[in-house]
């Protein structure tokens, strides 16, 4: 409820901190997800410059120039790291879905141009492809289709997309890397295809498009995935990731300025101020640019060489670790900081809850075709004085989860809905079913285990289903 008169600064200040409490304790090194944390001065420089231009409006570049330069500025720093021509412009945008959204905006208005009798253009996606590119598909009238990756490393198939291209396909994409298992796409292959049919090629680098470029200078072998693969349109590059500046902060790369057109958009016809958006947002805080900027110029090259290197050291050490437990393995071979966690031994899903009560956040991925279900890591160099009690915790979790059990309702959920459509399943038995395991009016067991054993049991459809309902319970305001 609004207050009637308004509260003090210490009041504020102190309820906002009381809200906290039950948030991830990120400062710990102890989170692999979500926060990416430099563990360096550099982070408050960027809060301080974010403050200083949290009430700049990018609206109009022109009231502003200083963001205009900013902007021109980082796109400047950003193209080098993908081997850009000077003909490469850049968009910033509020992150990575964001510039996804924006990369499949140009591919359809480029079909619109090139391809005028295309009623419903269509996109080429590995399975292994982010969400983002869905949604895109979703807010757009884009036509998804995927395909199939590679069974071990969990890699694009390039033939699997060559044999999904038809005259409707005008956008190809690859990961660099994908989120799932961090491993980098054949973009050589996927960019010629591409060229070879007179289409575009989107590089996802929203997680490695800023940083991988360290990593190759320690001597990871990575395909290319950037400007320097003839046949690449465009790359999505996220700054709020593996850049480490404060959320809020990306950006969409163009090969050329006549594609960027594609996903501007002005309106002249309404009554009040010019419009001429590049990218979704409108009025939008001067404060991610001009923290980003602040961000990349307080660490330099060599801050993220340092960077590079200890999470690198930190990565292997993690993946030469879960090697050496029985019943675990990683999932294909990541070439950056994400890392995905099988077991043929215990649930990792009792796993994830187990680590929980150790004090260390990881992600349960639910199985999908032939990845099984997971845990995730996001490694950031915060983690790295941790490598050693990470794996010791992990054993012990992995022996822990050994000795409890599969979920019976899981399993009896899944028989159940196994031979329904999804479609006629009505809301209110999703909702039962979510009541069931626990997770009811926005709240949620203290161990998700049966939650997720059931959410991996179900077919995605329902899934999704399941998750709207539960959001529709969280903000019930
Ligand atoms: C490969 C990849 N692409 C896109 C995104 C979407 O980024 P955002 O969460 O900033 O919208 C992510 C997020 O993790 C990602 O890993």
């Amino acid at each position: 409820m609004l207050p009637q008169k308004g509260r003090t600064r210490e009041d504020i200040l102190a309820t906002v901190a009381a809200y906290r409490e039950d948030d991830l304790d990120w400062k710990s090194g102890r989170t692999f997800g979500y926060v990416y944390d430099p563990g360096h001065a550099a982070s408050e420089i960027g809060k301080e410059v974010y403050a200083s231009f949290l009430t700049e409006n990018g609206l109009d570049p022109t009231s502003f120039p200083s963001l205009r330069r900013l902007e021109n500025e980082v796109v400047a720093m950003a193209r080098a790291q993908v081997r850009g021509g000077a003909g490469v412009v850049g968009t910033f945008t509020s992150g990575g879905t964001e510039s996804i959204m924006l990369a499949v905006k140009a591919a359809r208005g480029w079909a619109r141009k090139h391809r005028p009798k295309l009623d419903v253009p269509e996109m080429v996606l590995p399975v292994t492809a982010h969400a983002a590119f869905y949604k895109a598909a979703d807010y757009l009238g884009v036509r998804a289709v995927t395909v199939p990756v590679d069974g071990v490393s969990f890699c694009a198939d390039p033939e699997a997309i060559r044999a999904a291209i038809t005259e409707r396909t005008v956008l190809l994409v690859g990961s660099a890397p994908s989120y799932a298992h961090g491993v980098v796409d054949p973009i050589g292959a996927i960019a010629a295809l591409a060229a070879e049919r007179g289409i575009l090629c989107h590089t996802d680098a929203c997680v490695g498009g800023w940083l991988l470029p360290w990593f190759r200078r320690l001597g990871v072998a990575m395909p290319d995935y950037d400007f320097a693969v003839p046949g690449v349109t465009s790359i999505s590059m996220d700054l709020h990731k593996y850049a480490f500046c404060p959320k809020g902060a990306s950006l969409l790369l163009c090969h050329d300025a006549a594609l960027r057109k594609h996903h501007v958009f002005a309106n002249a016809t309404w009554m009040g101020y010019s419009v001429v958006n590049t990218a979704v947002q409108s009025s939008k805080s001067g404060g991610p640019i001009a923290a980003a900027w602040a961000v990349m110029n307080a660490l330099g090259d060599d801050g993220y060489a340092e960077i590079a290197r200890q999470m690198h050291a930190c990565t292997r050490g993690i993946v030469d670790g879960v090697a050496r437990i029985s019943g675990l393995s990683v999932l294909g071979e990541p070439q950056m900081s994400l890392v995905a966690i099988a077991s043929c031994r215990a649930s990792v899903f009792h796993m994830s809850d187990e680590m929980k009560a150790r004090q260390w956040y990881v992600q349960p991925q639910l199985r999908r075709g032939p990845s099984p279900e997971n845990l995730h890591l996001t490694i950031g160099p915060t983690n790295a004085r941790w490598v050693e009690a990470f794996l010791a915790d992990l054993a012990a979790s992995a022996d822990a989860a050994t000795a409890l059990p599969e979920s019976a309702m899981a399993a009896q959920i899944a028989q159940t809905f196994a031979l329904m459509d999804p479609a006629s399943v009505p809301d209110e038995t999703v909702a039962g079913m979510m009541g069931m395991a626990g997770a009811q009016g926005g709240a949620l067991p203290s161990r998700m285990a049966e939650v997720n054993q059931i959410l991996n049991a179900l077919p995605p459809a329902l899934v999704e289903r399941a998750l709207i309902e539960f959001m529709g319970q969280l903000f019930r305001s």
